[in-house]
């Protein structure tokens, strides 16, 4: 199936593409097109998914011969390696491999790829250019578009970082193919969550279209992928730096952060944002923004992607205190996302303890399962 490139647009300027793809054969010519032959690359993956691609990725730049030299930097695969001390790893190979400020770093990866390589590419010799190439869902249809880079500090999420933006993102839908269940409904969170806040006929057909997504059929993947990256696209190119609307992204997270912090990070992070989801969608109700069908149908549409249900004994107030460490609170306010309508979202700030309480609540007693 052939799909249309997207071009990202900052301050209305085409800054980069997006562009997929069913292998990583046409990569080499891409770069060379956009004026990196001559130039050394250093690929960064993590070692699940460089056993997997990266093979195939050095097979591509280094058949045409038109890269001075590629080399590689690999570190362990997970949220728990997010952070200072394998980007200062980075930067000593780089210096060691004399990386100047022409050269070009590649992410392999999933979000952790692509936000630490992010970053490093961000700060090293006050910014050098890279690639994304996004490996799993959430990367594809979330993390690898709109220049948010970092990485974790302490127990802090994201909480160093800069804006940086790819120079290109090219993506293989077939990687998905290799994602666990689990990881891909995690990607699945980001991918509800843009039809619930922005688009009433993508949600639509991510119904429609449940069980060919869940097989992986491929032409469905390509068609979900492009629909949601369309979707990022309009957000960042609107709000670059999360000042206003790109706010609308965090529908579901601010207590699925919350709750992903309180279950330790056992569950994994799109889990609790389609947690999250089921509670704003809660609280909207709640609020009587949407009616009870509305209600149903989102929670019915989420639960087919087959959820894990929490402990029963969860203390709500516990997980509640965490959502006023969240970078969307404003003074003493939380800046949450809630819905009008499906496909219609707004920040609300009127959010109280109790009106998350009676989500919790509800939740546990009715849609828990
Ligand atoms: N920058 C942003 O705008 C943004 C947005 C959302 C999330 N994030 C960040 O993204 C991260 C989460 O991303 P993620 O879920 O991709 O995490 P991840 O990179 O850890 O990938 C999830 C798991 O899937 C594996 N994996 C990745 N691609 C695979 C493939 N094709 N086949 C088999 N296994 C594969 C990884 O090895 C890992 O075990 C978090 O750190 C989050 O903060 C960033």
């Amino acid at each position: 199936m052939l799909i249309e490139d997207i071009t990202v647009h900052v301050d209305n300027k085409p800054v980069y593409d997006i562009t997929f793809n069913d292998s990583y054969d046409g990569l080499a010519d891409i770069l060379n097109r956009l004026g990196f032959s001559g130039k050394k690359i250093c690929i960064v993956s993590e070692t699940n998914v460089a056993s997997l691609y990266l093979d195939a990725i050095l097979i591509s730049l280094n058949n045409e011969g038109i890269f001075n030299k590629v080399t590689t930097f690999i570190f362990n695969a997970g949220e728990e390696n997010k952070n200072l001390d394998v980007v200062r790893d980075l930067y000593e190979r780089l210096i060691t491999e004399k990386f100047d400020r022409n050269d070009l770093l590649i992410a392999l990866g999933g979000g952790v790829t692509g936000d630490l390589t992010g970053f490093a590419a961000a700060t090293y010799l006050r910014g050098i250019d890279f690639v994304q190439i996004p490996t799993s869902l959430l990367s594809q249809v979330d993390s690898s578009i709109g220049g948010k880079t970092g990485v974790d500090f302490s127990s802090y999420k994201n909480m160093v970082g800069a804006f940086h933006m790819p120079r290109l993102v090219y993506m293989n839908q077939n990687s998905l193919k290799s994602l666990d269940k689990r990881q891909f409904i995690s990607g699945m969170g980001e991918v509800l969550k843009h039809g619930l806040i922005l688009d009433a006929g993508y949600y639509t057909w991510i119904k429609n279209n449940f069980s060919k997504i869940i097989t992986l059929d491929y032409d469905t993947l390509c068609e979900l992928v492009h629909r949601s990256c369309l979707i990022k696209r309009m957000v960042v190119e609107e709000d670059p730096t999360e000042k206003g609307k790109r706010a609308l992204l965090n529908f579901g997270h601010t207590l699925g952060h919350a709750l992903e912090k309180y279950m330790n990070f056992e569950l994994l992070h799109g889990e609790c944002v389609l947690i999250g989801s089921i509670l704003a969608s809660l609280i909207s109700y709640n609020k009587g923004n949407i009616d009870k069908n509305t209600l149903t149908d989102i929670i019915t549409t989420i639960k087919m992607f087959e959820i894990p249900a929490l402990p029963k004994d969860i203390d709500i107030d516990k997980i509640i205190d965490y959502t006023r460490n969240d970078k969307k609170v404003v003074g003493d306010k939380i800046k949450f996302i809630l819905l009008k309508s499906i496909g219609n979202a707004y920040i609300d700030m009127d959010v109280t303890k109790e009106d998350m309480r009676q989500a919790f609540t509800d939740y546990l007693d009715q849609y828990n399962m």
